[in-house]
């Protein structure tokens, strides 16, 4: 495809005809604020805090008005910074932005504009309509309706992205608000827990259960590594406290997975910190589980295993082994079946 050239912020930049100006400016290095825009996602033009001035007369909205050779763009003017304003005011009053309850304080996007901006609390002129919060029908995902600024990214997300298509707007004008399904608790809907729509969301409106009273997001260390379930291999950045706990996955953009995770990858990771968690090999010894070194366990272990099949042969015994180990563990351990206990019977639990 031919590249065009267009003006942006009297910067000579190219780009591709099918792409929009916010696009663009992105592809250079050029930042211009948006709030329902999402790379991954359909363009909904819904929020217009992504205004621009196109030729030195209209504002557009730079996420859907596509790039067009020779364009001369200008991302911040005085009319333009006033329309941003007014769009970031409006926001704030349809909601309760408290920032000091919200799990997103830190990483929202919203706020975020709002201190590049220096909005002031506004004085509320739009009617308020508080929502109920639901934060417990699901032990996975929580939602707060108050600091939802409708951009839609959650209900295309979950619909474009995941295919579950769980979200929906209900009612219209300053009663328009989010739902689940027919209007149920997302406990009680068919969301799946991929938890697409929380890594999505640019305020703290859907939230993770897990992280919740369990760090603040600046305090959090990042780490990305693969996820340990099945054979995909999706890229997974865990998140750990101060305190050395993995409080909260995002699913990484550079794994086959392109930043989605399912529900093991995504909330499937408590088990390496739970105390119930076996570290050392256990013998039961009269009735009870007993601490022993690894040389007596296996002792114990091959004494059983070679006295079941001296009484009852080979057949009488089964291998099951894990997703968890590496492929290298699990062909040692179809090899020990057969070789040396010398049977077929051999699983895998891929199914986790
Ligand atoms: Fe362009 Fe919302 S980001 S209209």
């Amino acid at each position: 495809m031919n590249k065009i050239k267009l003006t942006i912020d009297g910067k000579v930049v190219s780009g591709y005809p099918n792409q929009t100006i916010l696009e663009v400016a992105s592809d250079n290095g050029i930042d211009i604020p948006h709030l329902c825009y999402h790379p991954k996602l359909s363009k909904s033009g819904q929020c217009r805090l992504c205004v621009v001035r196109v030729g030195g007369k209209m504002l557009k909205a730079s996420c859907t008005e596509f790039a067009m050779d020779g364009m001369d763009v200008v991302t911040e003017d005085e009319g333009i910074i006033a329309a941003r304003k007014l769009v970031l005011g409006l926001l704030l009053q349809e909601g309760n932005h408290n920032c000091l309850y919200c799990e997103a304080n830190g990483e929202c996007e919203l706020q975020r504009y709002c201190r590049m901006y220096q909005m002031e609390e506004p004085s509320r002129q739009i009617p308020f309509h508080e929502r109920e919060v639901d934060y417990a029908s699901s032990n996975a995902l929580r939602r707060n309706e108050n600091v939802c600024i409708l951009c839609g990214r959650c209900v295309r997300a979950c619909g474009e992205l995941q295919v579950s298509n769980i979200w929906g707007f209900a009612e219209r004008g300053h009663r328009t608000h989010l739902i689940a399904d027919d209007d149920r608790r997302i406990g009680e809907s068919n969301c799946v827990k991929c938890g697409t729509c929380v890594q999505l969301c640019p305020t703290g409106a859907l939230s993770f259960q897990q992280v919740l009273g369990r760090g603040l997001n600046w305090e959090l260390s990042k780490e990305s590594s693969i996820c340990i379930y099945c054979g995909v291999g999706c890229k997974i950045d865990f998140y750990t406290n101060p305190q050395g706990q993995l409080v909260k996955t995002m699913g990484n953009d550079e794994g086959p997975n392109k930043g989605q995770l399912c529900v093991k990858g995504r909330f499937g990771f408590d088990f390496t910190q739970s105390p119930k968690r076996l570290s050392k090999p256990l013998v039961r010894k009269d009735g009870v589980l007993s601490e022993v070194s690894w040389k007596e366990a296996l002792d114990f272990v091959a004494a059983g295993l070679t006295k079941i099949k001296e009484e009852h042969g080979p057949d009488a015994i089964a291998g099951l082994s894990s997703a968890k180990c590496t492929n290298e563990e699990n062909y040692l351990m179809q090899k020990f079946m057969r070789a040396v206990i010398g049977t077929n019977n051999v699983d895998h639990c891929a199914r986790l």
